[in-house]
């Protein structure tokens, strides 16, 4: 594996059919099952890893967020990525940026509500990354399920040749979505509700409740010491508050446990609908080697 800084370096040593995985790093098995995902559709693997400070409305939350180089090389390699592009600012924004990259309508609802400007950000760097690295294909988690709708409307409507592909959410072994911020946890009991009640709400569509209100309630219903900020049932394309749960769709939660702020959801697609709960380490994740936790 290659650790690059430059868009250029980086086109320069790809051939074939080009896979790339964005991240910001501090990388779990999420980012691994996206990476081991990738690397099975394309010839050349680009993962990125960039903290990109435009998505972030909270100056503390970007400061602190995790960062391990070393760490994060040696998870990439061993999971079989090519090119590691990690760019440096001077790269990313040479000059202040005078373009940005909206897509109101997916983004002014849910987590554009409560993080403003977070959507721009993603999108405008996303919107980079895919211009300058020219992937066929790129990958994004579900667990960031409207992050995923934006961006796959964003490649579609300014005509990107890639193929946008969404992999399912991977949980620690108690079933807490895996994120980068939970080594930041510490009211474990309270954060494992929104797991909780999203299987909940999962079951009970298996049992035949398709009303959005009532799946909502659902989860909310399952909720420990948690600062909710929104549950709701969305259509996994427009991101459009759902009536009935009668097309591909998730139902989001986001929710502050003491200073850390979570998100998490349950995914249903296919024909028919079935629910993606995600998949469940066996063992303790990667995050808290090393002593992290
Ligand atoms: P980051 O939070 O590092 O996530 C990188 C990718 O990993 C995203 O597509 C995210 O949805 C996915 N991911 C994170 N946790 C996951 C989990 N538990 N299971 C499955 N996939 C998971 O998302 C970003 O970075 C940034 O916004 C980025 C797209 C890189 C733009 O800066």
């Amino acid at each position: 594996m290659k650790t690059i800084g430059t868009f250029a370096e980086t086109r320069a040593l790809v051939s074939g059919r080009i896979g790339l995985v964005p991240t910001m790093g501090f990388l779990h098995e999420g980012h691994v099952s996206l990476i081991e995902h990738a690397r099975s559709m394309c010839d050349t693997l680009v993962a990125s890893l960039y903290v990109n400070p435009t998505q972030f409305d909270e100056s503390t939350d970007f400061d602190r967020y995790p960062r391990d180089l070393d760490r994060d090389s040696a998870i990439a390699a061993a999971a079989g990525v090519d090119i590691l592009f990690a760019p440096d600012d001077e790269e990313m924004y040479p000059t202040p940026l005078l373009t940005q990259v909206h897509v109101p309508a997916l983004a002014d609802r849910m987590e554009g509500v409560h993080r403003s400007g977070h959507f721009a950000g993603v999108a405008t760097v996303v919107a980079k990354l895919l211009a300058g690295i020219k992937p066929d294909v790129a990958l994004f988690g579900r667990k960031d399920a409207q992050q995923l709708a934006v961006v796959t409307t964003m490649a579609a409507d300014l005509s990107f040749p890639v193929d946008i592909v969404g992999g399912s959410i991977v949980r620690e072994r108690d079933g807490l979505a895996l994120s980068s911020r939970n080594i930041f946890i510490e009211d474990r009991t309270a954060a494992l509700t929104l797991h909780v009640g999203l299987m909940a709400a999962a079951d009970a569509f298996e049992q035949g409740v398709i009303d959005g209100a009532e799946l909502e309630s659902v989860v909310v219903d399952s909720l420990g010491d948690v600062e909710l900020e929104y549950v709701e049932l969305a259509d996994a394309r427009t991101t459009e508050r759902l009536v009935t749960l009668d097309r591909p769709a998730f139902i989001a939660i986001a929710a502050r446990i003491g200073g850390v702020r979570l998100i998490d959801n349950v995914y249903f697609t296919g024909t028919p609908l079935v629910a993606d709960r995600g998949n469940r380490l066996g063992a303790e994740s990667m995050l808290y080697d090393e002593g992290d936790s």
